[in-house]
């Protein structure tokens, strides 16, 4: 092992460059090359690489984005754009890569492994979808920009006396309304995985005003319904006045929180450190509070869990 490739593919997250930190500064000190490629498998396919070294990745730690770029990629998913990325990696020396993304990311690295490229996976997505890991590298940090939105909302819900949706990203997994919503106090939390709809909401915003409760906030989880047909629904039931935010892609910036720069830190250092000792096609992760490593293809295997009971202790806490 004497080159490493690094890449960022899909859905950014906050915490990507402290990755990338940890990676080129961990194989710049055990003597290895490093080559950036830019946007994802994009660049693999059109060349897009450059060496890096210990100056490149300065000033990124507290920085959110990915100071590679990224990209989704379709040419990647077809045999002929696989082939030509081989090509790339060939032509560059690169001898091993470590790859940061969520899971369409690590089924394209495990293409790659399939082809006989040493890989590793590093978890990063705000949605944290990903069973085989408790946590993916930015999940901490949305949750934060979640929760401060949610403290800002209360403000003027509480002195209008509204009730108020606050649509959170997560694709079809419900970990960032849920802890989002448990740790901004939410009233009403709305997500897939459980039956919980707008019934229920509507039951406690009538209750909540029998009790001179000022304020009714809902996180509503992305791609269930839209949030303004919920806000119709409920006004017609309840007679409240209703509000309604879509957070968007506020949710995948800023700077990353402590946690997630360590963790990314502690991954990235882990990563070159299997490389160097022959351990690839692993993908990175954390279970209670331990970083870990698991064959790429049964980490992918294992299904996400949600966390009913933690859901049951949010509901609780928001009678
Ligand atoms: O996977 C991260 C995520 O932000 C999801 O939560 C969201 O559904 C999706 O990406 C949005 O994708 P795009 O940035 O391509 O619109």
């Amino acid at each position: 092992m004497k080159t490493i490739g690094i890449l960022t593919s899909g859905g950014d997250a906050p915490g990507m460059n402290a990755a990338i930190r940890s990676v080129v500064r961990t194989s710049v000190f055990n003597g290895l090359k490093v080559m950036g490629i830019g946007h994802g498998y994009n660049g693999l396919l059109s060349g897009e690489v450059r060496e890096m070294d210990i100056s490149s990745v300065a000033d990124i730690i507290h920085r959110g984005g990915t100071m590679l770029r990224t990209a989704r990629c379709e040419e990647f998913e077809t045999e002929d754009g696989r082939k030509k990325a081989l090509n790339i990696i060939e032509v560059f020396g690169i001898d091993g890569l470590i790859i940061l993304g969520g899971d369409g990311t690590f089924r394209g690295a495990k293409d790659l492994m399939d082809l006989g490229v040493p890989v590793i996976c590093i978890p990063c997505t705000i949605d944290n979808d990903m069973g085989y890991t408790d946590y993916s590298i930015g999940f901490m940090t949305a949750i934060e920009t979640v929760v401060d939105a949610i403290s800002k909302i209360r403000d003027t819900s509480t002195s209008h006396g509204r009730a108020n949706i606050v649509e959170v990203m997560g694709r079809d997994c419900g970990d960032i309304a849920l802890y989002s919503g448990l740790a901004g106090g939410a009233e009403s939390i709305i997500v897939r995985e459980t039956d919980i709809g707008v019934d229920e909401v509507c039951k406690k915003i009538i209750q909540g005003r029998n009790r001179g409760k000022l304020h009714h906030i809902i996180v509503l989880a992305e791609g269930i319904r839209d949030p303004y047909e919920v806000s119709d629904e409920i006004k017609d039931k309840t007679g409240a006045e209703v509000r309604v935010t879509t957070l968007g892609h506020i949710q995948r910036g800023g700077t990353p929180t402590s946690f997630d720069r360590i963790m990314a830190s502690n991954m990235g250092h882990k990563a070159v450190e299997l490389l160097l000792n022959n351990r690839s096609g692993q993908a990175l992760g954390m279970k209670c509070n331990a970083i870990i490593d698991m064959n790429l293809e049964e980490a992918l295997k294992v299904e996400k869990t949600f966390d009913i009971d933690m859901y049951n202790m949010a509901r609780t806490l928001s009678i």
